[in-house]
C-alpha cells in the first residue's frame, strides 16, 4: 500500500499549495475538491515535476454521503492514508438573520461535518500505523465570536476544540493532530465568502497561501497541536483572553464592518 496524503480543497489557495509541498517532499497524493479540471491540471503538473502519483477524486464534500464515498474510493485504490489534511472550507459574510440558509448549512456541512466524518473514517487505520498525521485547517477566527460571519467563526471554534480534544485522546498513539490557524490569507476565499465588503483584509496583515501552507506542513511534522501563522496572530488570542467577551466581540464587529 502506498503512503498517501489525502488533501481536501486542493483546487485552490492553501490546499493547492499544501499539495505542491507534499509532492515536493515525495509523497503520493489523493486530492479532492469539486472542480475536476483544476484537479486534473494539478495532477499533471505535480506528476511531471516531482514524479509522484496523484489520484484525483472530484466531489462535493458538503453532501452528507461524500466522506463515506471518498473513504470507499481510497480503499479501492489501495491508498494508505498517512496524512489526512482537512483543508476545504467556506465562509459567508453578512447578517445571520438575512443570510441564505443553504449557504449557512453548507458552511456547517463542509467545515464541521465533513471534517469530523473524514477524521472518524480514517483514524482507525491511522492509529495502527507507527506514525500518521492529521492537519485540520481552522482559522484565527476560532478564538473569538465573529459578527457578520457568525457561523463561519463558530465552525472554526469547533475545528479547534475538536482537534485539541482528539490530539489529547491520541497522545499514546503514533497519530498527531495539528490545528492550523491562519489569519487573512490570499486565496479565493475572500471573494467566495463575499468578504470584499469587509474591512478585515484591509486592516490586518495578509499572508500568501504558500507561506501558510509551508508553516502548516512544518508544524504538522513537528506534531504541534495548535499552529497559528504569524506573530501578530499568535499574540491576539492571548490579548483577547484578557478582555470581556462582549468587548472582544464588539472589536471584531468593528474590524469586520463594511467598507
Ligand atoms: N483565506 C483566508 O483568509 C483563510 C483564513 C483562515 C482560514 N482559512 C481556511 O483555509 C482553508 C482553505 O481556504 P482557502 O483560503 O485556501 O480558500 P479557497 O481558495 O477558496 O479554497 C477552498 C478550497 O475548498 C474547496 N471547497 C469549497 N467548497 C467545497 C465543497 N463543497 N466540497 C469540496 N471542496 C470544497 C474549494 O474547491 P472547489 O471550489 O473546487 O470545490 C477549494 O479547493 C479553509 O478551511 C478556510 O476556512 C482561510
Amino acid at each position: 500500500m502506498k503512503k498517501t496524503a489525502l488533501i481536501t480543497g486542493a483546487s485552490s489557495g492553501i490546499g493547492l499549495e499544501l499539495a505542491r509541498i507534499f509532492a515536493r517532499e515525495g509523497h503520493s497524493l489523493l486530492i479532492t475538491a469539486r472542480r475536476k479540471e483544476r484537479l486534473d491540471d494539478l495532477k499533471k503538473e505535480l506528476e511531471q515535476e516531482f514524479g509522484i502519483d496523484v489520484i484525483t477524486f472530484p466531489i462535493d464534500l458538503a453532501d452528507e454521503d461524500s466522506p463515506q464515498k471518498l473513504y470507499d474510493f481510497t480503499q479501492k485504490q489501495s491508498a494508505s492514508v498517512h496524512f489526512l489534511v482537512n483543508n476545504a472550507g467556506v465562509g459567508d459574510y453578512g447578517l445571520f438573520h438575512k443570510s441564505d440558509w443553504n449557504r449557512q448549512a453548507a458552511i456547517m456541512n463542509l467545515n464541521i461535518r465533513a471534517l469530523t466524518h473524514l477524521t472518524h473514517l480514517f483514524l482507525p487505520s491511522m492509529v495502527e500505523k507507527e506514525r500518521a498525521y492529521i492537519l485540520n485547517i481552522a482559522s484565527t477566527a476560532a478564538f473569538q465570536p465573529g459578527p457578520f460571519m457568525s457561523v463561519y467563526y463558530a465552525s472554526k471554534n469547533y475545528v479547534l476544540a475538536f482537534g485539541e480534544a482528539i490530539a489529547n485522546e491520541l497522545q499514546d498513539t503514533g497519530v498527531t493532530v495539528t490545528t492550523l490557524c491562519p489569519g487573512p490569507t490570499e486565496s479565493e476565499f475572500q471573494k467566495l465568502a463575499n468578504m470584499e465588503k469587509s474591512k478585515l483584509f484591509d486592516r490586518l496583515p495578509v499572508a500568501t497561501s504558500q507561506q501558510v501552507a509551508e508553516y502548516g506542513y512544518k508544524t504538522m511534522l513537528q506534531g504541534k497541536r495548535v499552529a497559528i501563522y504569524g506573530a501578530l496572530n499568535r499574540i491576539a488570542p492571548k490579548i483577547v483572553s484578557l478582555f470581556p467577551r462582549k468587548f472582544v466581540t464588539a472589536v471584531v464587529r468593528k474590524i469586520q464592518e463594511r467598507k
